[in-house]
């Protein structure tokens, strides 16, 4: 991201003072939304996850960080009922969540985006929205039975759907099937259905990439509202500039583990984030190894961000 696309409405508003004590790895947060203990996940011999302890702070925005195949998703994964630990345990505003499904996850306001995006191309918009809704009279028994209540809610629906819809620029759009939409659009349709349920935590997987960057300001500022109206966003994201600037705390994952975090300035300067993202490549010849190349971009746009602040 360019430096022009950066905020017209001036710098965000960082949250600080969220965590207690010294800051390592596992530092305990003044008001965690989130606090794990112990997860693992292993895939065969792999071990994708292994996280001892990670605590979230509440109303900040979090950025989860760290090369590809660092776990980062599959934590997400895990957090969200949507891929089941090997071990551990977590709580979500203080209630234990660890095997609860997906779904039940996104009902008590711990909804997520996905890496690739999810929405459903053979459904429009608007009904793609709809789906996003949670606790729908019309899917209780009893209520469906009653449908002068059911049709008086599925108007509320539609009333907050449309008008999430023109927030996010996609109400011209409402009746065209999600396929038709570009990949940006896609990325800000889940964004929009994610907050149908009424989130108090939102956690996106890399809400950037594919993105125009036409769409990446407005993007970043529906990012930055989520925490004006009292939400909690947790991101995985890759550019380091972006994460630089909405990020209030960084949490940097390698190889499973979580290996830094702090406030993104004193992160960024970390040598821990940096070998992380050299990972082990250390002695090889870096020049023939693209997944290094990779690493070595990621850890050059580290460096970078930190000379132009
Ligand atoms: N379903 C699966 N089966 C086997 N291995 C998997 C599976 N899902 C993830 N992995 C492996 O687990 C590791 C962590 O993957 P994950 O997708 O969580 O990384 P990530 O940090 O999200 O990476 P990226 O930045 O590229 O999205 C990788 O080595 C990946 O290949
Ligand atoms: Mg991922």
């Amino acid at each position: 991201m360019s430096s022009e696309s950066m905020p017209s409405r001036g710098a965000p508003i960082k949250s600080v003072n969220l965590h207690i004590g010294e800051i390592v790895p596992g530092v305990a947060k003044v008001a965690p939304i989130i606090v794990a203990d112990n997860v693992t996940r292993t895939f065969g011999g792999l071990t994708a996850v292994d996280v001892k302890h990670v605590e979230i702070p509440r109303n900040a925005i979090t950025a989860l960080i760290g090369p590809n195949g660092a776990g980062k998703t599959t934590f997400f994964n895990l957090l969200t009922g949507f891929d089941k630990p090997n071990t551990g345990s977590w709580t979500f505003s203080g209630k234990a969540l660890a095997g609860i499904p997906s779904f039940k996850v996104a009902r008590l306001g711990q909804v997520r985006t996905f890496q690739l995006t999810k929405a459903l191309n053979l459904l429009t918009v608007l009904d793609n929205m709809k789906l996003g809704a949670r606790g729908q009279k019309g899917e209780n028994m009893f209520v469906a039975l009653l449908p002068w209540l059911w049709r008086k809610q599925e108007a509320q629906i539609e009333a907050k759907a449309m008008e999430l819809l023109a927030k996010f620029k996609l109400d011209t759009k409402s009746g065209d099937y999600a396929a038709s939409l570009s990949g940006g659009q896609r990325k800000l349709l889940e964004m929009a259905r994610a907050l149908m349920s009424d989130p108090t935590l939102v956690m996106l997987d890399e809400p950037m990439a594919g993105v125009n960057p036409a769409l990446t300001q407005s993007l970043l500022d529906h990012i930055l509202d989520l925490k004006t109206l009292g939400m909690t966003v947790l991101f995985v994201e890759h550019d380091m500039q972006m994460v630089r600037h909405i990020a209030d705390w960084v949490i940097v994952m390698a190889e499973g583990k979580i290996v830094a975090e702090g406030p993104p300035d004193a992160v960024m300067q970390n040598p821990a984030v940096i070998d992380a993202y050299l990972g082990s490549h250390h002695d090889q010849d870096l020049g023939e190894d693209p997944d290094a190349e990779e690493n070595i971009h990621a850890m050059k746009e580290l460096l970078n961000a930190d000379d132009e602040s």
